[in-house]
């Protein structure tokens, strides 16, 4: 073999895109029941985006994005988030001058990060994303979170566990930085590197370390919740009236009060089902007027895998339902004539195009799942008709050729 797939991606096979579309089917559903509306934003976009609006002390940032000069020698990433191009979008396309809220969802986007890949961990992965622009009150994220939830036990999942947090405000968080340094300066030579260059331009993002020894110091680390002002403890009080409360901060720098997770009740440490927040400075901070946002984004590849742990997939759906068989080369264009004839009445069917045998048609009908087989030529195709078998019964019944596919999409029904 020439090459194979890059590491850390998968195909999408045909026995597989049942699934794929059963799943945006739900997606589609759930996010238009809370009025957001799809919006659908390039695979790459200028990397000065991501570095301002993700933040240039994210691991995404600093250690996971695609990154390279195009022929114009400009600096473009393939877009390792969703939010970033939507705000962009919103912003350029002034979608701000229209009625607010603007509620929008991106729909399986693929999405593009340099990690290691393992486990529910992907270079390139897809996301299902809903972004709400205009709406500062918490029942924003409560819309959103219930949304989600209702989407995923929709879907038949079990033990689905919301962790909330509120990160404060520009107000607020510089208090609990200081807070934190003064808990962390003594204890910083022990962490790693990453997370001392972080110290002084960004100490919150040491709380997201994944690394053990830098885990087993931030456990005891003060919690942003006791540094809260006045305006954000109020936001997170009326959502903690819906939602359970943890000391959560997310790996991406836009993130103002509220940020959430969906994580599996006996999940993998470290892998969640889905994330989100509020990000109040963002589109001001990418030129756009201020204006309150926040939403979420979800892994379709985590909700495959998390539904196959349950053992909550579907069954594949028949791919024919309908097999027609020619009794020779002379019967080929009959036979296909009439496939398409059923086609157009909107009944899934197929005929040869390998040139075999009745025995051998009668097989491939049998492997595609085939619920009848049409036959079309002998003594029946001279007497105008032909012969339908139903291949789970093996009964067989004659009917007149003119009028054989309507008949057929009845039985079909
Ligand atoms: P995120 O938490 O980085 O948030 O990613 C959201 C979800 O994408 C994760 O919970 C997970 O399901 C999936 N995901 C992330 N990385 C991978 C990966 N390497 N392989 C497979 N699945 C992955 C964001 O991206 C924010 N833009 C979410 C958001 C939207 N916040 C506000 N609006």
């Amino acid at each position: 073999m020439l090459t194979q797939a890059p590491k850390g991606t998968r195909d999408m096979l045909p026995q597989d895109a049942y699934l794929w579309q059963w799943i945006e089917q739900k997606e589609r559903e759930a996010a238009a029941k809370a009025g957001y509306r799809e919006i659908r934003t390039p695979v790459f976009e200028h990397t000065e985006l991501f570095l301002r609006g993700v933040g240039d002390t994210t691991d995404i940032v600093q250690k996971e994005m695609y990154t390279f000069k195009d022929k114009g020698d400009r600096s473009i990433t393939l877009k390792p988030e969703g939010t970033a191009g939507a705000v962009r979008s919103f912003i350029e396309n002034h979608l701000f001058a229209e009625t607010l809220p603007c509620k929008v969802y991106y729909l399986n986007a693929p999405i593009f990060r340099y990690e290691n890949p393992q486990s529910g961990r992907l270079r390139e992965h897809h996301q299902f994303g809903m972004e709400c622009f205009g709406g500062k009150e918490p029942t924003v994220e409560a819309e959103l979170i219930s949304t989600l939830f209702g989407f995923l036990s929709g879907l038949g999942l079990k033990n689905l566990c919301v962790h909330i947090n509120s990160i404060g405000c520009p107000n607020c968080r510089p208090v609990y930085h200081q807070k934190l340094k003064e808990y962390l300066v003594e204890r910083i030579h022990d962490m790693c590197e990453t997370c001392q260059a972080r110290f002084d331009k960004n100490p919150l993002r040491i709380l997201d370390c994944k690394e053990e020894k830098c885990k087993a110091i931030v456990k005891d680390a003060p919690v942003i919740l006791d540094c809260l002002c006045d305006e954000c403890r109020e936001h997170f009080e009326q959502l903690q009236a819906l939602l359970t409360a943890r000391n959560i901060v997310r790996g991406l720098d836009y993130y103002t009060k509220t940020v959430f997770e969906i994580i599996m009740q006996a999940g993998r440490e470290g892998l969640a089902l889905c994330g989100g927040g509020r990000y109040d400075g963002l589109v001001e901070q990418l030129g756009g007027p201020a204006t309150p946002a926040a939403g979420f984004g979800i892994g379709a590849e985590r909700i495959l895998m998390e539904l196959k742990n349950q053992n909550l997939l579907p069954d594949m759906p028949s791919v024919t339902d309908v097999y027609v068989a020619n009794l020779g080369a002379e019967m080929k264009i009959p036979a296909f004539t009439f496939c398409q004839s059923l086609r157009d009445l909107g009944v899934k069917a197929d005929s040869d195009v390998a040139g075999r045998s009745l025995k051998a048609q009668f097989k491939f009908a049998d492997k595609i799942g085939a619920k009848y087989v049409v036959i079309i030529g002998g003594d029946e195709y001279e007497r105008g008709t032909v012969k339908l078998r139903n291949m789970a019964t093996k009964e067989e019944k004659e009917l007149p050729i003119a009028t054989a596919a309507e008949e057929i999409k009845g039985i079909i029904a």
